[in-house]
């Protein structure tokens, strides 16, 4: 079922106010979103916190009048513990998915200080770890944050070999995974402690197939990073453009390290399809604009379109007038008009000037949502099979819009959006236009119906 929005002006707090389209069809401006602040960092009442603020105090050297001993006997240290929820945050921070970490990580600071630090009766405590893009790594942070820092969740992963890196590992140790930005269909099904708060590359290709049929496009090829989610977006595409009547002319497959886009894109322009459908994970959508120009594709009458991978909003404005109307499909726009994503872009160039939220940093404050909700549910109850359970059927409006998690799948189950990119004010928008809603995964629903 599809649903149409109507155009108005929202300020956003990015430097600008931007022409969105309104989800009312009766039209006014929707009420304005509250921002809840974090509580103040000031001195704690009850005893448990006393533990910890004197534990965040002599971590820093201070002295605070108060002696180890005479603490100790107030609260015993085995209450702070139980007091308290870790989650251990696992992200590229460095690296070419750079962008990822630091969208998700700061994301996941914001849902803190927006909702407070508490959830179910527990203060959660978040662990950042910089895995570098590089699975081993993710695997062995995985193991110390389990072993030696008792996390109850882990949370993350930037990219799918990652997220399926660790999956044998939150198995073992019963912990559940959230999976915050990796996108391969399959991911959910490597674990059953997996819960995923991004989206699947299927979920958001099929759409864009569709799209691609609507527009009159007939020949399309696709251009993809060979790995899961490019496999995933590259067949999903194949097969819905295909059963619409559609051609695939080439479906090729780029390097994910260090790729070069210019030999790919050059039998693109010998091939002249109506339409060029790209899938490169977010921080790459840049150089392939970069190099789609640099062959003189924008000229050539091929048109480029894609996931909103591509578009990315974190890169967006960067990329120049060139993509002035390159559509694309996907489940979060900074630009969506909602009062929830107005609090939340607001929120974020607050706390991050200069920068605004893309789909990766809504895959982390949902991945806290999802957490804190299951908490509550459980009553503060940490164990890790209770805290999946919890997060099975799990429904809320989040800033992309309305989202559940599959109680079935245990993956997310929300709307993909068509957007076009316009310039507003000076700055470069997805501005969404109609929905295509509460979409499952693709493949894991055809494997339902069987
Ligand atoms: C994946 C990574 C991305 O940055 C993205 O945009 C989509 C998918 C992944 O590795 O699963």
């Amino acid at each position: 079922m599809r649903r149409d929005f109507r155009r108005r002006v929202v300020p956003t707090g990015y430097d600008a106010a931007v022409t969105v389209l309104d989800e009312d069809p009766v039209g006014g401006s929707p009420p304005a979103g509250t921002i809840r602040r974090i509580p103040s960092q000031g001195p704690e009442t009850n005893s448990r916190e006393t533990i910890m603020t004197f534990s965040k105090t002599t971590r820093r050297g201070a002295l605070t009048g108060i002696s180890v001993a005479a603490l100790a006997l107030i609260t015993p240290f085995a209450a702070y513990a139980e007091d308290v929820v870790k989650v251990g945050l696992i992200l590229p921070m460095t690296g070419p998915s750079a962008s990822t970490g630091r969208q998700i990580s700061q994301a996941v600071a914001l849902y803190q200080a927006m909702n407070g630090t508490k959830a179910g009766g527990k203060t959660v405590e978040v662990i950042v770890k910089d895995d570098t893009g590089v699975a081993d790594v993710t695997k062995r942070l995985a193991q110390e944050l389990i072993v030696n820092d008792k996390v109850s969740v882990l949370a993350g992963f930037g990219l799918t070999p990652l997220a399926l890196a660790t999956a044998p590992i939150s198995t073992q140790a019963k912990v559940p995974q959230v999976v915050m930005a990796a996108a391969t269909a399959t991911i959910t099904e490597a674990s059953p402690y997996i819960v995923r708060t991004s989206f699947t590359l299927p979920q958001a290709t099929v759409p864009a197939a569709d799209l691609a049929t609507k527009n009159g496009w007939k020949k399309v090829i696709t251009l993809v990073s060979d790995y899961g989610p490019g496999i995933d977006a590259e067949k999903a595409f194949g097969a819905q453009f295909t059963a619409n009547g559609g051609t695939v002319a080439a479906a090729l497959r780029v390097p994910l390290k260090n790729p070069d886009f210019a030999p790919f894109l050059q039998r693109v322009a010998d091939e002249k399809p109506d339409a060029l459908f790209v899938f490169v994970p977010s921080g790459f959508g840049a150089l392939v604009i970069k190099q789609f120009v640099e062959r003189g594709l924008d000229k050539s009458g091929v048109k480029l379109f894609g996931t909103g991978d591509l578009p990315d909003d974190d890169q967006l404005d960067g990329m120049g007038d060139v993509v002035i109307g390159l559509i694309s499909t996907h489940h979060y726009s900074a630009a969506h008009p909602s009062p929830e994503n107005k609090a939340f872009v607001d929120a974020y160039v607050k706390a991050n000037p200069g920068q605004r939220p893309n789909f990766m940093a809504v895959g982390g404050y949902d991945g806290m949502a999802a957490i804190y909700k299951a908490l509550e549910k459980t009553k503060g109850d940490a164990d890790g099979t209770k805290l999946v359970e919890a997060m099975k059927g799990l429904a809320w409006v989040s800033p992309r819009g309305p989202m559940s998690i599959d109680p079935e799948t245990r993956d997310v189950i929300q709307n993909i959006y068509v957007r076009k990119v316009e310039k507003v004010d000076g700055h470069l928008w997805n501005i969404e236009s109609e929905a295509f809603e509460k979409v499952k995964d693709p493949v894991k629903a055809a494997k339902m119906k069987k």
